[in-house]
């Protein structure tokens, strides 16, 4: 992808979110339902939500797209989205391939755990400057529920981090790269070889910041489980088989633990 294409999906997110409330809101997700725009969902009375605001979409299987909530402005918005996360598919597949290899495995055995109708989705996050950065987090400490997510970060604002051994490290702003995060269901494919990390979102008191998370997941109806390659004696299986990952996901992040334990043996 040309550093020109990533301008200009970071151009039309931005365009969207800077419309007044009125052209947002014709998009507005329903009350218990994550896609569309809207803010954090709220899942519990005891819950700090999130700083910020969200556009989220489902991209594929083409037939589930809910066009209803596809800004028509900017004009360019559907079809610069479209051509992003086609190639977006090519770059997951390549990736998941070339992971395979560097394990010696069977180049499809991820790629094949993700059936015939991956599930694509979208999430478009606007963080809005904040006046109690030392409070409130723009987005939770969390694992993506995704097997991979490619992230286009802001191009100045920085924002995003990452825990390891119980310390948070900032990542960096590199303009023309994405970011591509292990989600919790290559962990378990995986067998626990590649991690899912936990990261979060931090606010600041002075400038706005876009990402456009793109979340690529396997089909709910497909199970999935670690590899047979990657299970031995010495190394059993660490994760039980699990269909319809997601849902066990937001049941789980909801009551505030980490949905990956609830598939860990
Ligand atoms: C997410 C996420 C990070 C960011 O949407 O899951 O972690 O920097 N976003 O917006
Ligand atoms: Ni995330």
């Amino acid at each position: 992808m040309t550093s020109s294409f990533l301008d200009k999906i970071r151009e039309v997110s931005k365009q969207f979110f800077a419309f007044p409330m009125e052209e947002k809101q014709k998009y507005s997700r329903e009350a218990d339902s994550i896609e569309g725009y809207g803010n954090d969902m709220i899942l519990s009375d005891h819950q700090t939500v999130d700083w910020t605001d969200r556009l989220y979409l489902t991209i594929s299987p083409e037939d589930q797209r809910k066009i209803k909530f596809w800004p028509e402005n900017p004009k360019d918005f559907r079809e610069t989205l479209h051509e992003y996360t086609v190639k977006l598919q090519e770059t997951n597949d390549f990736l998941l391939r070339a992971v395979a290899r560097s394990l010696n495995l069977e180049e499809s055995c991820f790629l094949d755990q993700y059936g015939e109708q991956p599930l694509v989705t979208a999430r478009f996050n606007f963080y809005p400057p904040c006046p109690r950065p030392d409070r409130i987090l723009g987005v939770k400490p969390h694992a993506d529920a995704s097997a991979v997510t490619f992230l286009l970060q802001d191009k100045e604002v920085e924002g995003l981090q990452f825990l390891k051994d119980n310390e948070w490290f900032r990542v960096p702003i590199i303009p023309h790269a994405l970011l591509v995060n292990v989600g919790d269901q290559v962990e378990i494919m995986s067998n626990g070889i590649f991690k899912s990390p936990v990261h979060r979102v931090v606010t600041n008191t002075q400038r706005e910041r876009n990402t456009l998370a793109v979340f690529c997941i396997p089909e709910s109806d497909n199970e999935i489980k670690p590899a047979d390659q990657l299970i031995s004696e010495t190394r059993p299986s660490l994760y039980k088989k699990v269909k319809d990952y997601v849902s066990i996901y937001f049941q789980y992040y909801q009551q505030g633990k980490r949905p990956i334990e609830a598939v860990k043996i």
